[in-house]
C-alpha cells in the first residue's frame, strides 16, 4: 500500500486541484511544529496565484475551502487551520492501523522504484600489496551500503572491488623479488616451460617487499629506475612478470577477501586494473583513429576542457615513456563494463580527493561516445581524521591497516561492554562475538551517519557509546525488542491484531511509515546518512513507545498485549532490515 504521507498528500493535492490550483503547491510534509504530524501550506501559494489572476481571496479562505474537501477523504483524521492558512493534518486512526499491518508484513512496504536499472558500484579499491588506508575503509563501508540500498529498490547491482594492481607498486614488487631470489624461473628469459602454480610469495612477503622497495627507491634513483623498468616490462607483456603478477593478485585477493569479509563487505566482481590490460591497445587505436586522442609532447592525451575558460587538464592515455596511467585503466574498465554488463549507471565510491580524475575520465568516455555523461557518477567522500584534524594514521605515523583499526574498535567495544556490565554472565566466546559486532556497528554507523562529503574525527570512545546517535544504541534497541519477544514466547503471549490507541503508538507507526521514503531518498542521492537518520528515529520512537506502553505487564489486557507485541515486531523487522542495508549485524542478546 502507499504510505500514510502519500495518501494524505494525494488527498490534499486533489482538493487544491478541484479548487482550480496546481496540485504541486499542496504537497504534504512532516510538520516541524508539534501541533500535528503533517502540514500542508498550499493555501499561501494558492492565494498568490489567485492574486495574479486578479481575484481577491486570502489564504485563510482558501484553506477553509480546501479543508472542507479534504475532510471527505478517509485518510484524513483531524484537520486544523493555523495562522494565516496553514493546514495541520492528523491522519485517521484507521489508516494508521492498516499501515501498521502492512509494515508488519513487509518492513519496506511502499518502495517506489519503478525503473529497474543495471548499476555497477565501483568501491573498495584496495591496492595489491599496498596496505589499505582509511580511505579504502570509507569506500568499503559506504559502497557496501550504497550497493544494498540500490538493491533494495529493485535494481540489479553489481559491486566491483576494482583493485589497484597495475601501477608502479607491481614494478617495486617484481624488482625487489628479483633482488631477493634472482634464481626464480620468472626472471629467466630462456625459461619456456609452464611456471609453477604455487606462488613464490605469501601475503607477508608482499607486505614486506613493497615497503622495502619503495623505501629504497625514495633515496636511490637507480633503484627507482629498476622498478620503473620492471613496471614497463610487465605492462608490455614480459611473460615471467605477467606470471608473477598473477601470483601476486591471487595471494592478495585471498587476503583481501578475508579482510573485507571481516568487515562484512562482499563483492560480486574481483576485477582490477590488470584485467583490462588486453583492451588497452585496441582502445588506443580506436581513440586515435577517431581523432579523440592526440599526441602532445610525446604523450597521448584526450582534451576534455569545455571551452577556453575551462582549465580542466587533459586525460593522459599514455605517458611519453609509453606507460599506461590511472586514466587509461579506468577508461579501459569502462569499455570492459560496457561489453560485459552494459550498465545504465556506474557509481564510483571513491575519496573526494579523486574528483578531478573522475571528471576527466567521465568526460573522455562521453566524448568517445561510450556512455552519456550522466551514466557515470562519482560519489566522493571526505576523510576520517585523527584528533589532529589530519587523515587518521597509526600512533607510529604510518598508514593505518584495516586489521589495526578493527582491533582498536574491538578493544573500545570490549571496554564499553565491561564498563556497562553487559554480558558479564555470558561465556567468553559469546562476549567476544558481541564485542566484535558492537565494535563494527560503532565504526560503520559513525561513518555512515555523516553526510558523505564531510570529514569526521575518529573517536572510538564516542562511537561505542550506548547513548546518542551511535551504532551500539541501535544494536541495543534491536536486542531489547528481541528479548521482549523471547519473554513473550515464554509467557505464551502471541502477537495479534493491531489497534492503535496511544500517542506514542501513533508516533511509532508514523516513523515506520517513512522507511520506504528514506530508502528512496538515500538511493537517489547515494546518501546512506538519510537511512541512518531514519533508523535512529525508529529506535527512538520505539523506546518512547515502550516507556509509555508496557507490553507484557500483568495489568495489560490480552488484546492490547497482542497488538503491542505486533508493533514491537514491526519495529524490529524494520530496524533489522535497515541495519542490513547498512551491513550492520546485531547480536541476539547482550
Ligand atoms: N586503487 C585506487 C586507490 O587506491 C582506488 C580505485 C578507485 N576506483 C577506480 N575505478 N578508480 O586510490
Amino acid at each position: 500500500m502507499s504510505s500514510i504521507l502519500s495518501s494524505l498528500d494525494a488527498a490534499a493535492r486533489a482538493a487544491f486541484e478541484s479548487l482550480g490550483f496546481p496540485g504541486d503547491i499542496a504537497a504534504v510534509r512532516e510538520s516541524d511544529r508539534g501541533d500535528a504530524p503533517y502540514q500542508c501550506n498550499g493555501a499561501m501559494a494558492a492565494a498568490g496565484i489567485a492574486k495574479k489572476r486578479g481575484e481577491k481571496v486570502n489564504p485563510r479562505e482558501i484553506s477553509v475551502q480546501a479543508v472542507s474537501i479534504m475532510e471527505t477523504d478517509a485518510a484524513m483524521g483531524r484537520l486544523e487551520i493555523a495562522g494565516p492558512g496553514f493546514i495541520n493534518i492528523t491522519p485517521a486512526d484507521n489508516l494508521l492501523t492498516t499501515r501498521a499491518k502492512a509494515l508488519l508484513d513487509n518492513p519496506a512496504d511502499g518502495l517506489t522504484a519503478d525503473t529497474h536499472k543495471t548499476i555497477v558500484v565501483d568501491y573498495g579499491g584496495a591496492n595489491v600489496a599496498k596496505p589499505m588506508h582509511v580511505g579504502h575503509l570509507r569506500s568499503a563501508v559506504l559502497g557496501e551500503a550504497i550497493k544494498r540500498i540500490l538493491r533494495a529498490q529493485g535494481h540489479t547491482v553489481i559491486g566491483d572491488v576494482h583493485m589497484g594492481d597495475w601501477g608502479l607498486q607491481m614494478g617495486h614488487l617484481i624488482s625487489e623479488l628479483a633482488e631477493e631470489q634472482p634464481n626464480l624461473p620468472y626472471f629467466d628469459d630462456d625459461f619456456d616451460r609452464d611456471y609453477p602454480t604455487q606462488a613464490p610469495v605469501t601475503m607477508d612477503d608482499l607486505a614486506r617487499l613493497y615497503p622495502q622497495a619503495s623505501n629504497k627507491a625514495k633515496t636511490n634513483p637507480d633503484r627507482m629506475e629498476k622498478s620503473r623498468v620492471a613496471t614497463a616490462q610487465l605492462q608490455s607483456g614480459r611473460r615471467g612478470y605477467r606470471a608473477l603478477l598473477d601470483h601476486f593478485i591471487d595471494v592478495s585477493v585471498a587476503a583481501l577477501k578475508i579482510g573485507y569479509g571481516n568487515l562484512g563487505v562482499e563483492f560480486d566482481l574481483w576485477k582490477g586494473e590488470a584485467c583490462v590490460d588486453p583492451l588497452i591497445p585496441g582502445m588506443i587505436e580506436d581513440l586515435k583513429a577517431s581523432g579523440i586522442a592526440e599526441q602532445d609532447d610525446g604523450a597521448l592525451i584526450i582534451r576534455v576542457a569545455d571551452g577556453e575558460k575551462d582549465k580542466i587538464p587533459p586525460v593522459m592515455l599514455l605517458a611519453s615513456s609509453g606507460a599506461v596511467l590511472y586514466h587509461t585503466t579506468d577508461l579501459a574498465t569502462l569499455i570492459d563494463r560496457k561489453a560485459e554488463i552494459d550498465p545504465d549507471l556506474i557509481v564510483y565510491v571513491v575519496d573526494q580527493r579523486q574528483a578531478l580524475h573522475f571528471e576527466q575520465v567521465f568526460r573522455a568516455a562521453a566524448k568517445a561516445g561510450w556512455y552519456e555523461r550522466e551514466q557515470m557518477y562519482h560519489a566522493g567522500f571526505g576523510t576520517m581524521n585523527g584528533k589532529d584534524g589530519k587523515p587518521f594514521k597509526t600512533r607510529e605515523g604510518g598508514v593505518l591497516r584495516l586489521e589495526d583499526l578493527m582491533a582498536i574498535m574491538n578493544d573500545a567495544a570490549s571496554d564499553r561492554l565491561k564498563a556497562s556490565g553487559i554480558g558479564a554472565d555470558f561465556d567468553e566466546e559469546e562476549r567476544t562475538e558481541i564485542a566484535r559486532k558492537v565494535g563494527l556497528a560503532a565504526l560503520k554507523f559513525a561513518d555512515l551517519q555523516n553526510q558523505r562529503m564531510t570529514n569526521y574525527i575518529f573517536d572510538p570512545e564516542r562511537f561505542t557509546a550506548f547513548e546518542g546517535k551511535t551504532g551500539p544504541y541501535l544494536l541495543y534497541a534491536v536486542v531489547r525488542i528481541k528479548s521482549i519477544l523471547r519473554k513473550a514466547a515464554e509467557m505464551k503471549v502471541e502477537a495479534g491484531d493491531i489497534l492503535i490507541k496511544t500517542d506514542t503508538e501513533k508516533a511509532l507507526v508514523l516513523s515506520l511509515d517513512a522507511y520506504a521514503r528514506a530508502i528512496d531518498l538515500s538511493a537517489e542521492k547515494f546518501a546512506p546518512h538519510i537511512l541512518c537518520e531514519h533508523i535512529y528515529r525508529v529506535a527512538q520512537s520505539f523506546s518512547r513507545f515502550y516507556a509509555d506502553c508496557p507490553i507484557l505487564a500483568d495489568d495489560v489486557p490480552d488484546a492490547v498485549k497482542a497488538s503491542r507485541l505486533s508493533l514491537a515486531k514491526a519495529a524490529l523487522a524494520q530496524l533489522e532490515h535497515g541495519l542490513d542495508l547498512l551491513a550492520i549485524e546485531a547480536p541476539d542478546r547482550m
